[in-house]
């Protein structure tokens, strides 16, 4: 029988709606109030979702019957919040990035380590079925010694998007297309190769009034030898589904969206048992490409799910702060070496 969790939400905007979808099904677990800076949102989600609405964090770190906050504030301001929760002696479900700076992702997982709480950072997709299945390939040596692997995210955000909150756009609070978009597939990019060791990058301010970039390129060299690109942007119309390219000496997986739309084995991969469930399959049709929104709220389950599992079970969850923090560091040296023009050797040492 699962444990009681009650959970509460910090930040009642866009994807807070799917953090209350996502609670919803799993069994145990009870959102039980939302706060927001500006309390009408919070009033109408707290009607919408059927939960309390607090005036604001202290009161809502103050209820005993939550033991989870869910941080759904802009992406600079989640260790300001994470780590006031983390001192309240709540679990943290933190939205990504863990946040925009390193020093910031440092203050976060140190106040959980002090507290002893678990943290985990949405990287949703991780949990997309094409990825778990791409991850027990990877796991089975069925793609044998990585070679290459290519990350690409080519969305479109109009300037009425931009202008939708003072944060967004901003290097301060959000970031450029890679911090908040393209960092999914960053996360994927790297949890499929290993560590990476050097990035080379540009980017642009293309075509909105913003400070920060909106496509950002990168090449980059793996731990294991093994090298990659990175493209992240959000001016690229109509908008193409995110890519993962995986090659190595077995074969090549491609997943688009979180799911496996190619995959071709050599026979020596064949000879692990496995090609019967590697033949090369079909793209994605529209119909899965229409259930986009329903398999996004099914991935938030299951990472919220193991997080609250994480807690019963005394285990770590399957997505630390520190995996969060590795993201946001290649995310940095990206910007970091397209500012300086030369490249950038990250130490990896949290990694
Ligand atoms: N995992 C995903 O697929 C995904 C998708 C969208 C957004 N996000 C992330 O979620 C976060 C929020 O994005 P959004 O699109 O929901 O933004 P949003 O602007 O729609 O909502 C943010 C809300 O936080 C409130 N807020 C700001 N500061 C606050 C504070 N100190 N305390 C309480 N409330 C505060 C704002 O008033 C606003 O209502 C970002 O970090 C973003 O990167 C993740």
């Amino acid at each position: 029988m699962a444990r009681e969790h009650g959970i509460g939400i910090v930040g009642t905007g866009v994807i807070a709606a799917t953090h209350a979808a996502a609670i919803e099904p799993i069994p145990g677990a009870r959102l039980v109030a939302a706060t927001d800076l500006v309390p009408e949102r919070a009033h109408k989600f707290a009607a919408k979702h059927d939960c309390a609405a607090e005036p604001g964090l202290d009161a809502l770190l103050a209820r005993d019957d939550i033991d989870v906050v869910s941080v759904c504030v802009p992406s600079g301001l989640h260790a300001e919040v994470g780590v006031q929760a983390a001192r309240a002696g709540k679990h943290l479900v933190v939205e990504k990035p863990i946040d925009v700076t390193l020093d910031a992702a440092d203050r976060l997982i140190a106040a959980a380590d002090e507290a002893g709480i678990a943290l985990t950072v949405i990287s949703q997709h991780r949990f997309d079925p094409g990825l778990v299945e791409l991850r027990q390939l990877i796991d089975a040596g069925a793609l044998g010694r990585l070679l290459l692997g290519e990350a690409s995210t080519k969305w479109f955000r109009s300037q009425a998007y931009y202008d939708s909150g003072p944060w967004r756009g901003t290097w301060a609070l959000d970031g450029g297309s890679l911090m908040n978009q393209g960092i999914h597939y960053v996360d994927l990019l790297r949890w499929s190769m290993g560590q990476v060791t050097e990035v080379s990058a540009i980017y642009a301010t293309q075509n909105h009034e913003v400070e920060v970039e909106d496509t950002a390129l990168a090449v980059l060299r793996f731990a294991s030898g093994a090298v990659g690109t990175l493209v992240s942007s959000t001016v690229v119309y109509p908008g193409f589904a995110q890519r993962l390219e995986v090659s190595g000496t077995g074969g090549t997986v491609v997943v688009e969206d979180g799911t496996i739309v190619h995959q071709g084995l050599t026979e020596d991969a064949a000879g692990l048992g496995l090609r019967g469930t590697l033949l090369p399959r079909p793209a994605a049709d529209a119909g899965a490409a229409a259930n986009a929104a329903a398999l996004g709220v099914s991935s938030h389950t299951a990472q919220i799910a193991d997080l609250l599992a994480a807690v019963d079970e005394g285990r770590p969850p399957a997505i630390t702060g520190r995996d969060g923090r590795a993201t946001l560091e290649v995310v940095r040296a990206v910007y970091e070496s397209a500012r300086s023009g030369q490249p950038v050797v990250l130490t990896g040492a949290a990694q």
